[in-house]
């Protein structure tokens, strides 16, 4: 039996941020002046929380940070995390976002060690604007590079992801449509949400899909295609089959009726939502000498409770606990 919640939806999706230190301060997620306090655990400890899990029925691993390419190791722990088996005893699938800044040199080492895909966080294809948003120079050519030593290297399909932020970057929707094309890459647009460090998300901000697939068809016709009823992205191709553009619409079309994940920060607390308001903390019990099966029940329980959606743009909405750059997305 898979993991369940209490709704009925099956838990196959797990996202683990190995840190929480970036190397770019980017304006809609880096936005407090107080830095973060590290907290990463060994790679066994992580590795130990996947097993478990994988033994409980997930399917999918996507390391987060963070920037997880800051961690030193990371391509030996893909290679051990290539090696758990799944409940069906197939290898599972093992993806990453990062922002790219470090991934030209990793892309093949990372693949040959059992990477399956990657998703580079870019929010601008112009080099100042993304300087701008990134707040770090020069950093554009090293993201190009690494998304296009990706698509060498077989990390296919490649996807990049791109935040809108009205009156930022919202006049890099064509550019990216064009980028889409010319790269062969899969483009998603980001709906923003009320995760930043601190409070400047206001329903007005946003870019929302109607808009961004009007602002597309300007360009060139969009077809919906089919999309899998976990996915958060809706995907679109233009209407001559080249080039793939997807929609994560968690604000004004939200898809948590068949939300399939959980997380572990890198402070190793479970979380069943990007927005809980609270954590569970897995490692502690870990560290207190916990077996495997009373991990696992732990895990069962805690899953069980998972929040049925998020309350984005509600009255009462509560902030999560944590922010993006500690939950890793
Ligand atoms: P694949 O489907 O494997 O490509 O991955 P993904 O879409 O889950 O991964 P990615 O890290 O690219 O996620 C894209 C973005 O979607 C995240 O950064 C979040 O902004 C958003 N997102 C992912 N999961 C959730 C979720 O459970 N809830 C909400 N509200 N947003 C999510
Ligand atoms: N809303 C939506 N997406 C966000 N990301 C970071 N912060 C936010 C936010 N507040 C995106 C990053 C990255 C992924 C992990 O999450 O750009 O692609
Ligand atoms: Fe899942 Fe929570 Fe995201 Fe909704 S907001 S899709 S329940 S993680």
């Amino acid at each position: 039996m898979p993991l369940t919640d209490k709704f009925g939806r099956g838990i196959h999706d797990l996202r683990i941020s190995i840190t929480d230190r970036c190397n770019y301060r980017c304006v809609y997620c880096r936005t407090g002046t107080n830095g973060a306090a590290y907290a990463e655990l060994p790679f066994d400890d992580y590795l130990r929380m996947a097993r478990i899990l994988v033994g409980l029925g997930i399917t999918k691993i996507r390391l987060t940070g963070g920037e997880p390419l800051l961690r030193k190791g990371v391509v030996e722990f893909v290679r051990e995390l290539a090696k758990l088996r799944t409940t069906t005893n197939e290898k599972p699938d093992i993806a990453m976002t990062t922002n790219g800044h470090l991934l030209a040199e990793v892309a093949q080492p990372l693949k040959d060690a059992g990477l399956d895909r990657v998703t580079v966080s870019m929010d601008a294809v112009d080099p100042d604007r993304f300087a701008r948003i990134t707040r770090v120079p020069n950093g554009f050519d090293s993201v190009l590079a690494g998304v296009r030593a990706s698509r060498r290297a077989g990390l296919e399909p490649v996807k990049v992801n791109c935040v809108l932020l009205r009156g930022f970057n919202e006049d890099q929707i064509i550019p990216f449509g064009k980028f889409a094309r010319e790269e062969a890459v899969v483009v998603r647009f980001i709906e923003f949400m009320p995760l930043e460090e601190d409070r400047v998300w206001t329903p007005e901000i946003v870019v929302t899909l109607d808009e961004i697939v009007k602002r597309m068809s300007e360009y060139k016709p969009l077809v919906e295609i089919e999309h899998q009823r976990s996915e958060t992205a809706r995907r679109y191709l233009f209407e001559d089959g080249v080039g793939e553009i997807g929609i994560i619409a968690p604000v004004s079309h939200p898809f948590c009726g068949h939300c399939s994940r959980i997380r572990i920060t890198s402070d190793g607390k479970l979380r069943t939502c990007l927005f809980s308001v609270w954590d569970h903390d897995l490692h502690e019990l870990m560290r207190r000498g916990a077996s495997d099966e009373k991990l696992s029940e732990f895990i069962v329980k805690v899953v069980e409770k998972k929040e049925e959606r998020h309350h984005i743009g509600e009255p009462g909405f509560v902030p999560a606990s944590r922010t993006m750059v500690h939950i890793g997305g």
